[in-house]
């Protein structure tokens, strides 16, 4: 077998040493346009997993490579003067010249053929190999050249950086937040070997082109980083090597194999450097391919194997790559955080890391994370307490006059079962049940403000009396009964109305039985739905009135709180976005006249609302469809909102046309809460697919949401904020005096089935390699 492997680099040289232990008959050559010692760049990183996986593969470069690591258990954060240290990370370094060296020698060893400095123009030269392997790297010339049948996807992101090195030693992987005359500077940086460590500086584009780098050569560059970073230097030099700014491009492939050739590596798709994952990525899908190449027949069913089997791995990490570069990138958003809060949204910002995660390996730091949150809702007036405080979960919001004794919240959820608009026993079961069940808020339905409003029959709905008193019903139990507080969402289904219930068809029209609906413009949204009738100013009129008169209603009933519905592609949404109003008039086209509408009837729904009650809106913060509203739309619309006087949005997303594209997955929408709140200066409420309390703590503590709202759970579990406060020892959550031995049994069991549970997680995992180390050089204790 002939296999030609164009790239020296990590990902080449790895699959070129271990496809040469699996056929030590095969002629394998390695590529490389570089002479051998000729590399640029300073330090790589791996993992400890990474390196199990190294030591699995191939024991004696791993040994070799492990000589040569630094180790560290901490990851440091530096901002505005203070530093934040957590442990049990386990990363090491390596310098990538000495890993490339490993790599060369091992494979030399193995009887590889290295070729250097042969820069490979055309693959027709490897007419006879078996296997091409494409591994050179992010410039890739052969992805480029079969652009249209790799389908590379380059995402050139805005923020620049350039990569450095020094002398200056560091003991943990060290990120410095650093505020200069020209706006915000990053560092990461992390030490690979005795005297040296990697630098990589990143800033916003406005922040390079203020601090004049453009026009700068390197060393005039470097001079600059050192008189930004000079203090944390300390007198130590800043290297270049190739240290140009650039713009971090993420590439996504569609297809990774053509023929006998396959794209591996940086070539094939990259990850952002800030969760130092590039050479990781490049070894393993050397092993990757080297493992098809062991188990299929022939390499065309290798090759097969090897996309198939790796893509989605690969695509999990450039995931947590992208939320980590989005982080950086929006990193003003923070700017003015408490440095504590600040340095739990660095540690958390890529999802993997979470509160309980941490309070388990950096319990002190928690405490103070804990502590900063309790100190801004004290100054707010709450009486908290600040030394022993509890989770933020557990800690009081006040909006106008209404105070809600957790963050916790029930989403609004249409049940389906109204009568004519009545709620019924079955409402009164389902809001009491949750209310008893701890929650701090609750949410009704969407509540319909006339019959036309409606999405389905079943729908609730707030126009009568007879749906008034069952409502106040309802209101009346949850405070007789609860600490927890409930608003009313109303909201008009405009053209997704007259459709099935739930359970027969989501969004489908009535066969029979339905009634003329209404929207921003005539679109339907399926193409066999009814045709909407596009609104003219006598339809609104009476739209505003109906919305007014329920929440009048509404006040009645002694509702807590009020929503407007102004998302999920119903009637007033239908307005805001651009993929449902075709108006020409002054309601169409821009998004401040497509706001007209919603604004109108948000202004005077505030004018006959209680001016003691907070309101607040439910927005689409994107409709994940091309053309729609984006996350700096929505920021642009919670401004509007609050300036019209909204205390709270409620950022939830997407449902606007049934072509949209969302991308699913856990705490999937905090994003866009995290930017409304943070741009908009907005308190908001997040919500959508979050399930456990202990991302209900990371996302408050990291200042990404005021509330968090759970929808689905809530449904299977009523008691949900009741069993967390039990699992966080939140003993001053309510409970009924009639569940109360309830509530003593499960406080005290969770004190012990946390314990069990923290105690099982520490054995699970097993010691980091810094960790072993330090033991190994710990001297003796004396007997
Ligand atoms: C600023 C920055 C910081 C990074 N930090 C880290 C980190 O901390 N940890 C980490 O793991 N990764 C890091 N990376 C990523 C890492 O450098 C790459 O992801 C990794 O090197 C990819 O390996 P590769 O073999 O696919 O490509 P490369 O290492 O780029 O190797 C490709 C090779 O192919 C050669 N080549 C290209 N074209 C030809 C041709 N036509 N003929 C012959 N040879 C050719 C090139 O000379 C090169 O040697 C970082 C990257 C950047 C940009
Ligand atoms: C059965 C059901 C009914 C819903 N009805 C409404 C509704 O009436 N009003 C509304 O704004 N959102 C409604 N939603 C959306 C939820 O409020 C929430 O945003 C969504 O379920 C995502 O959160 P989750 O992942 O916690 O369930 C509904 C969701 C479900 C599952």
């Amino acid at each position: 077998m002939k296999i030609a492997i164009i790239g020296g680099g990590p990902a080449g040289l790895y699959a070129a040493i271990l496809l040469k232990k699996q056929r030590p008959e095969a002629g394998i050559t390695v590529y490389e346009r570089n002479r051998a010692d000729d590399t640029f760049g300073f330090g790589v990183v791996f993992s400890d997993a990474t390196l199990d996986n190294f030591e699995k593969y191939d024991p004696p470069s791993y040994r070799r490579i492990t000589r040569e690591f630094a180790y560290w258990d901490d990851i440091a954060v530096h901002f505005r003067g203070t530093v934040h240290r957590v442990g049990g990370n386990g990363f090491c370094g390596c310098s990538r010249r000495t890993l490339l060296l490993i790599l060369q020698e091992r494979a030399r060893e193995l009887g590889v053929t290295l070729s250097f400095e042969t820069d490979i123009e055309d693959e027709a030269r490897f007419a006879d190999a078996d296997l091409v392997v494409l591994a050179d790297g992010i410039n890739s010339r052969f992805r480029d050249k079969y652009i249209g049948h790799f389908q590379p996807e380059v995402d050139l992101r805005s923020n620049k950086f350039a990569w450095m090195g020094s002398t200056r030693p560091l003991d943990a992987f060290t990120f410095i937040f650093q505020e200069s005359e020209w706006g915000p500077f990053i560092a990461h940086a992390y030490q690979y070997e005795a005297g040296r460590s990697t630098w990589i500086f990143e800033t916003d584009p406005a922040t390079f082109e203020r601090a004049g780098l453009e026009g700068l050569n390197e060393k005039q560059s470097a001079d600059r980083m050192a008189q930004i970073f000079g203090w944390f230097l300390e007198g130590h030099p800043l290297l270049t090597n190739r240290s140009m700014w650039r713009n971090f491009p993420m590439i996504r492939s569609k297809r990774w194999v053509k023929d006998n050739m396959v794209l591996l590596g940086d070539a094939k798709a990259t990850a952002h450097f800030s969760i130092g994952s590039g050479t990781k990525l490049a070894m393993e899908d050397a092993i990757a391919l080297a493992d098809a190449m062991a188990r299929a027949p022939t390499v065309e069913a290798a090759l097969g194997q090897y996309e198939e089997g790796r893509r989605e791995e690969v695509e999990k990490t450039q995931h947590a790559a992208d939320v980590s570069l989005v982080w950086f990138e929006h990193v003003d958003r923070f700017w003015d955080f408490d440095p504590v809060q600040f340095a739990f949204g660095v540690m958390t910002r890529a999802k993997a890391i979470t509160y309980d995660n941490l309070t388990l390996r950096a319990p002190d730091f928690v405490r103070e994370v804990d502590k900063a949150f309790a100190t801004q809702v004290r100054a707010t007036g709450f009486d908290v307490d600040v030394e022993k405080p509890d989770a933020p979960m557990f800690q009081p919001l006040r909006l106008r006059e209404m105070e809600i004794a957790n963050r916790a919240v029930v989403s609004p959820m249409c049940m389906y079962s109204a009568e004519d608009g009545v709620p019924g026993d079955f409402h009164l079961v389902h809001y009491g049940s949750r209310a008893i069940g701890g929650a701090g808020l609750i949410f009704t339905e969407m509540t319909c403000v006339s019959r036309d409003a409606r999405i389905t029959p079943g729908c609730a709905g707030l126009w009568n009396d007879e749906q008034q008193a069952a409502w106040r019903r309802v209101v009346d139990f949850v405070h007789a009964n609860s600490a927890a507080k409930i608003a009313l969402q109303l909201g008009h289904a405009g053209r997704k109305g007259a459709t099935k219930l739930m359970w027969d068809g989501m969004d489908r029209p009535l066969e029979e039985g339905g009634w003329d609906v209404i929207s921003a413009s005539p679109l339907p949204y399926f193409p066999d739905s009814q045709v909407p009738r596009e609104m003219d100013r006598a339809a609104m009129d009476a739209v505003k009135a109906a919305f007014v008169q329920a929440a009048e209603r509404g006040e009645a009933c002694g509702f807590d709180m009020l929503e407007l519905h102004c998302a999920h592609g119903y009637l007033l949404a239908s307005f805001i976005s651009p993929l449902t109003n075709q108006r020409t008039d002054e309601y169409g086209g821009s998004l401040a006249n497509r706001l007209c509408f919603p604004l109108e009837v948000f202004e005077a729904l505030r004018s006959a609302w209680p001016a003691h009650k907070p309101m607040s809106v439910r927005i689409s913060a994107t409709d994940w469809a091309e053309g729609g509203i984006i996350g700096d739309d929505a920021v642009k619309i919670a401004r509007a909102f609050a300036e019209a006087g909204v205390d709270l949005v409620d950022v939830s997303t997407g449902q606007t046309v049934r072509d949209a594209q969302p991308v699913y997955g856990r705490m999937f929408q905090t994003p866009f809460s995290e930017q409304v709140r943070n741009e908009a200066r907005v308190a908001t409420m997040c919500v959508g697919n979050i399930t456990t309390s202990d991302q209900v703590n990371t996302i408050l503590a990291a200042g990404r949401a005021d509330l968090v709202a759970l929808g689905r759970p809530h449904l299977v579990d009523p008691s949900f904020t009741l069993k967390a406060a039990a699992w966080y020892g939140a003993d001053g959550v309510f409970c009924p005096p009639q569940y109360l031995p309830g509530k003593e049994q499960i406080f005290r069991n969770s004190v012990r089935d946390r314990q069990d549970f923290d105690d099982l997680k520490i054995k699970a995992k097993p010691k980091t390699r810094a960790e072993l180390k330090a033991e190994a050089t710990k001297p003796l204790a004396a007997e």
